[in-house]
């Protein structure tokens, strides 16, 4: 059977390498439930309407039902057709015979397809959503337990200035609560119903959208059918939080890796967490966090290859949309993945207090407190600065840490500098002693991780209430 085409097109037959080719089955099978959830909506609206007799709108209901039970039980074999929408009518066809053709009255797989993935866009933002949250909670709850662990923070790889552990956790913890916010965003671009505009220009049969939009639970229809079934506005915003995402991941991952090297050596991984070498015994690879980052690849490319797609079609609909799918559904899965392990792994990371501490003398990276106790005695910065970085090259020439600097040798370097200046070279000190807000200092931090937990709270609530397909 070839629905799509009529005498008009050219009548039954299509080259079966052309059909091979063109077909969206193989990946849009799996927006099957999507695809029956829709088709109940529009079916029951055409009953309501009149558009269809109420038995056959009861029929035809029965049969997609039916078509859900089958899928579910792993027993429904789809009809190779050009893609799931096809598949099904003609299933439907099979099973309930006569009926199963009034189903796509008023209805284009335009507008069909744009509400299959709108839904399926809808569900997996809002199970990115629910557990990105939860992510968010952990790294804020671990947050709380590092707050005494000291390590260096990093600008260009170089070591920069003392920090808590517990600022870090928040720092990228701050990041992920941004692709939460971006995810809702994904959300509220999910909020029109497709449904009902037809193939580009709406129908003359009497149909209601508001039923449709009610049964679906969207919060309006969209605007104008001819920019609905050209948009997908709504999947390159979910495949650039994702990519966001990923971003952020990857240089979390990064970060894990470099610190588990036998050159930082500040953390280490669990047994559970990490790979072997098939040939040298010793190694305790960081391969899970190199997937993350090596997934980032795929996340960034599918939001570039959809961008892609839709730049320069016309307007309306172009079967160009199709290769959505691939970029699209990969991303369910992709998120779901990266952010499990994601959250498996960060418990069995652990710290090293010494040897953060031993990569905080070693960088000399109290210079910068060393100058702020200057300027706190009157003396201009920029002064502060040079008089500071002159005795870290002292120590340098000495083979001494910062620490190690007596008061004749730092007032050979500055006549400025006394007891109460050098006391800020203890690292810990230094974190303490930070008062800025956003800053690593102790009040600072404890304000960022309540601000975060704020945050996160609405987005997570705004996660459970988004409707699950089974519901509909
Ligand atoms: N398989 C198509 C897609 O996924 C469905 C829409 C086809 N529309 C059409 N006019 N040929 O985009």
């Amino acid at each position: 059977m070839a629905l799509a085409k009529t005498d008009a097109s050219g009548g039954s037959g299509l080259l079966p390498e052309v059909l091979a080719f063109s077909s969206s089955l193989a990946l849009d099978r799996q927006l099957l439930r999507e695809d029956l959830v829709g088709s109940l909506a529009h079916v029951t609206m055409l009953g309501r309407t009149g558009v269809i007799p109420v038995a056959d709108a009861r029929a035809i209901r029965d049969g997609l039902i039916d078509l859900w039970r089958r899928a579910d039980a792993g027993t429904l074999e789809l009809p190779d057709e050009e893609d799931v929408h096809m598949a099904v009518e003609v299933e439907l066809n099979r099973t309930i015979g006569a009926p199963a053709a009034l189903l796509h009255s008023a209805r284009s797989r335009n507008d069909q397809v744009a509400t299959d993935l709108r839904l399926h866009v809808r569900e997996v933002a809002a199970a990115a959503l629910s557990e990105l949250t939860d992510f968010i909670g952990e790294l804020v709850a671990r947050a709380r337990q590092e707050t005494g662990l000291i390590l260096p923070s990093y600008t260009h790889r170089q070591r920069a200035q003392p920090v808590s552990l517990a600022y870090w956790l928040s720092s990228y913890a701050a990041a992920f609560l941004r692709d939460a916010q971006a995810l809702a965003f994904v959300l509220d671009q999910c909020r029109l119903l497709p449904l009902g505009v037809g193939a580009i220009s709406g129908t003359s049969l009497p149909i209601d959208r508001e039923i449709s939009r009610q049964l679906l639970d969207f919060e309006g229809v969209t605007l104008n059918g001819m920019d609905t079934v050209g948009d997908r506005d709504f999947a390159l915003d979910l495949l650039y939080a994702t990519a966001r995402f990923f971003v952020h991941a990857s240089r979390l991952s990064t970060d894990l890796i470099d610190f588990t090297t036998q050159e930082f050596g500040f953390a280490s991984l669990s047994g559970d967490i990490s790979m072997g070498s098939s040939m040298m015994p010793q190694k305790k690879n960081p391969d899970l966090f190199e997937l993350v980052r090596g997934k980032s690849g795929r996340a960034v490319g599918n939001l570039m290859g959809l961008l892609t797609t839709v730049k320069g079609l016309p307007g309306g609909y172009n079967r160009d949309l199709q290769e959505d799918r691939a970029s699209l559904l990969e991303t369910g899965p992709l998120l779901r993945g990266a952010l499990s392990v994601l959250r498996l792994a960060l418990p069995r990371v652990t710290f090293n207090p010494e040897r953060c501490r031993a990569g905080l003398e070693e960088g000399f990276t109290q210079a910068t407190d060393l100058a702020e106790a200057l300027v706190k005695k009157g003396m201009p910065f920029r002064k502060a600065y040079m008089a500071a970085g002159a005795l870290v090259r002292r120590c340098q020439e000495q083979g001494l840490s910062l620490r190690e600097a007596t008061l004749a040798l730092a007032q050979s370097v500055d006549p400025a500098y006394d007891a109460q200046v050098l006391s800020v070279l203890e690292p810990s000190g230094a974190v303490a002693r930070k008062a800025s807000a956003g800053s690593t200092g102790p009040a600072a931090v404890e304000a960022t991780l309540r601000a975060l937990e704020a945050q996160r709270a609405p987005l997570a609530e705004r996660a459970a209430r988004v409707p699950k397909l089974t519901a509909l």
